[in-house]
């Protein structure tokens, strides 16, 4: 039997994959009334366990378009979950005979990986908290690629709410992966993740510089901007000083909204600053002429309505092409759709890519993920063993399987002898990989009953 495929994180397609999926869905949107044959008899599931419209709409209009049908509960409150059920529970159950694929929304990060866990269907993550939006992320990709026919060498600006647009991340590792240049122009105060630059750097390979200055009118002036060019010699013209380059062409702008129902405790960078607001005036001159602009939508006032009759504003667009890329998707996860692609070969904790060559460390004990918001946290999911990817041993340093935070632990104990070691002590290096146990720190290790040599 063929193992199933899940779309959890944008690396669980391989790039010739996703450039095979642009093609059936260029099939698919040439008409898309023809393809109620691909798939008859089969059932689509969307659990939104957050708000929607697109996303949930678009994939049931892609299932019902080709030819399947489609079951929802669309609001968390009128679920079990409400009750206390797991999403473990829930996705076995509504896996089995209910349906034949399931399309995920959940407000903890790395929900999605849990539920391709223990549901016996392909799981698509449809967001999950802040962390990823691959499919999404499809869209974007897809909509570039129609528009400059081509993903490697873009010059692409990710402005606004960097740190809690999970369709940024996602589109971030997408783009570094396909060979674009990348500026992240954030809102101050909401910049990107560090797990998100430390993943681009050693799973995708880029160099991360700071820039100096931006002279985009009403983008922030340039404050703690960052560039993300492939590790490899690139040829670039440039619109702005970022070290000592200067780029005068920019491709694609993608903007975002303040993610406000995310901002924790009193977070509130709009106190201080005005969000900003796009409109054409801002975008004159030659570097702007070619330039897309995108947007996941909803948008809320960070572009002006005088945007959208630009040729330029391509975030209606985005939203269309959403329909034939997830009936390709679909498809393709269904075992509808053959791609003349190559996979790529699975991945210790489930990714079907990078990094492939790193252990996995999985322990009921000691160490816990640093990130509220991952699913390790969340209040019904207590069954989830907090699982690490090892991404250097001495001294140790893991990354959630889960939300991909990582974690350096202080302390290392030994599984038997029970004796604990600072985790850059040489008898620490001495334990074997599978007699570690990692903790955080000394209450940690000794509530889990070890105690110094
Ligand atoms: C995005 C999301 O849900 O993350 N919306 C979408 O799916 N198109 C972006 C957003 O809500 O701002």
């Amino acid at each position: 039997m063929v193992a199933k495929r899940d779309f959890v994180s944008v690396d669980d397609l391989s790039g010739s994959e996703i450039l095979a999926l642009f093609r059936a869905a260029d099939r698919f949107e040439a008409d898309l009334r023809a393809h109620s044959g691909q798939c008859p008899g089969t059932i689509l599931a969307t659990l939104f366990f957050e708000p929607s419209t697109r996303t949930r709409l678009s994939f049931e209009s892609a299932m019902l378009r080709l030819g399947g049908g489609v079951i929802s509960a669309s609001e968390a409150g009128s679920t079990s979950a409400t009750k206390g059920e797991s999403l473990a529970d829930t996705v076995r159950v509504v896996g089995g005979r209910y349906s034949d694929i399931i399309v995920l929304r959940h407000p903890f990060e790395g929900a999605a990986r849990v539920a391709a866990r223990y549901a016996s269907v392909p799981v698509v993550n449809a967001g999950d908290g802040a962390h990823e939006h691959p499919t999404q992320t499809l869209c974007d990709l897809y909509t570039l690629w129609r528009q400059k026919g081509k993903l490697d060498g873009l010059e692409v600006l990710l402005a606004g709410d960097l740190k809690y647009s999970r369709t940024i991340h996602s589109l971030a590792y997408a783009l570094a992966r396909f060979g674009s240049n990348l500026v992240f122009q954030p809102f101050p105060g909401l910049e990107i993740p560090e797990s998100v630059l430390v993943r681009l750097e050693r799973d995708f390979s880029v160099d991360v510089r700071r820039a100096r200055a931006f002279e985009i009118k009403g983008l922030g002036a340039g404050k703690d901007a960052v560039y993300v060019t492939p590790n490899k010699p690139h040829q670039n013209t440039l619109f702005t000083q970022i070290d000592d380059e200067e780029i005068d062409r920019i491709d694609a702008i993608y903007m975002t909204r303040l993610q406000r129902e995310r901002l924790e405790g009193n977070e509130d960078p709009t106190r201080t600053d005005r969000y900003p607001s796009l409109d054409p005036a801002q975008f004159q001159g030659k570097r702007f002429k070619d330039m897309g602009l995108m947007h996941p939508l909803p948008r809320v006032d960070e572009i002006s309505y005088e945007f959208d009759d630009d040729p330029r504003a391509l975030y209606f667009r985005q939203a269309a092409l959403g329909v034939p890329i997830r009936m390709a998707l679909l498809a393709f996860l269904l075992g509808r759709l053959e791609l003349d692609a190559e996979p790529e070969a699975p991945h210790p904790a489930g990714r079907s890519r990078e990094p492939r060559e790193r252990a996995v460390y999985r322990s009921a004990v000691g160490l816990r993920c640093k990130n509220p918001r991952c699913v390790t946290h969340a209040p019904h999911e207590r069954y989830v063993v907090p699982e690490f990817l090892e991404i250097r041993e001495a001294p140790p340093l893991l990354r959630c399987v889960f939300c991909d935070w990582e974690v350096e632990p202080a302390l290392i104990g030994h599984a038997q002898s029970r004796r604990l070691h600072r985790s850059n002590a040489a008898e620490a290096q001495r334990i074997g990989a599978a007699r570690r146990v990692y903790f955080e720190d000394e209450a940690q290790a000794t509530a889990a009953g070890f105690g110094n040599a």
